[in-house]
């Protein structure tokens, strides 16, 4: 009967069909989904703090509505991912335990700190326009829960890129010096959103058994390339040149390993979060259990 099961899996699979919670599922297909939408889920919360850093000091009352709705919708892309991640039978709690311990990761590209005003149209156009790149894809992965939240989530996310994109031509329009320091911006988010995509394919252990399994559809190095191709008639119409394509891979373990400016700070800040979260959560639970 396993045998049919499994066989089962593979023609669903393999006609391209999606995979539903309810479904058998090989052990390895489940924990390497657990993996990947948790540490994406991770990436969505952890995210809303180099941006949410200039909330309060946003030039104008327009560009601060704009950035609170931008850093809120973060926070809703994580709560969809949860919710994928809780059909494969793990708990929230255990997901942010997990996330505050270290065990899961989350993306390396938050770990760089937010220097100027510039860096939140510099992460809108390159960080989000990554994402985009890396996430529509998704849109087609052979689970279920997860493809369904990221059409969602591409949408949100292609208006969060053009916000940035608009933000940065508005800049380029300006002074000197508010030109210089878009550039300045950059030059130091170029490289590490060219990490976002992960290690090359020769370095990257998961990439096959998930291309296998309808999880990724395209290998890291297939959409970093694509999108350095994409980004280089955007720099080209805003009139910023873009740093060049060679990567610092021991840069990258490092941060991924928890070594990185902020890794320490982002996970001190979600844990305190947390922890001044735990009344909420008593009193929701309190009253979901009251008689009404
Ligand atoms: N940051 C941190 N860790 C990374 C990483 C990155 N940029 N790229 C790869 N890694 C980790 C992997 O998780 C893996 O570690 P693990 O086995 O302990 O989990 C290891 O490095 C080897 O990498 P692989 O290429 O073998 O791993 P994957 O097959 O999982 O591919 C991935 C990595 C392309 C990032 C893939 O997991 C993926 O497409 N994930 C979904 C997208 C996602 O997580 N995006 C987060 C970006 S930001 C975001 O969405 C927020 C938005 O608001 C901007």
């Amino acid at each position: 009967a396993d045998e049919d099961l499994a066989a089962g899996f593979d023609a669903t699979i393999a006609a391209g069909d999606r995979i539903e919670p309810r479904d058998w599922m090989p052990e390895g297909y489940r924990k390497t989904l657990v993996r990947q939408i948790a540490q994406h889920a991770h990436s969505e919360i952890i995210g809303m703090q180099p941006e949410g850093n200039w909330i309060t000091r946003a030039p104008s009352l327009r560009r601060k509505a704009i950035l609170l709705a931008k850093v809120q919708d973060e926070a809703g892309h994580g709560l969809y991912l949860y919710s994928a991640c809780e059909t494969l039978g793990v708990s929230r709690r255990d997901l942010m335990e997990q996330l505050i311990s270290g065990a899961q990761k989350y993306s390396s590209i938050f770990n760089y700190p937010t220097l100027s005003y510039a860096d939140v149209g510099t992460i809108g156009w390159l960080v989000d326009g990554a994402a985009i790149c890396n996430q529509v894809p998704l849109c087609r992965t052979s689970y279920g829960p997860y493809g369904r939240a990221m059409i969602r989530i591409c949408k949100e996310e292609s208006f969060h890129q053009r916000q940035g994109y608009e933000l940065l031509a508005t800049m380029m329009r300006g002074t000197d010096e508010q030109r210089a320091m878009v550039q300045e911006s950059v030059d130091r988010f170029w490289k590490p959103a060219l990490m976002m995509f992960g290690p090359p394919d020769a370095d990257s252990p998961n990439t096959q058994q998930s291309m296998d399994w309808g999880i990724k559809r395209h290998t890291n190095d297939e959409l970093r390339a694509r999108f350095i191709e994409m980004s280089a008639p955007q720099a080209a119409a805003l009139g910023v040149t873009l740093p060049g394509n060679d990567l610092d891979w021991d840069e990258f373990w490092r941060i991924v390993k928890g070594g990185g400016p902020c890794n320490a700070q982002r996970i001190a800040h979600r844990k305190k979060a947390h922890d001044d979260g735990a009344w909420v959560r008593e009193a929701a639970t309190a009253y979901a259990r009251s008689p009404r």
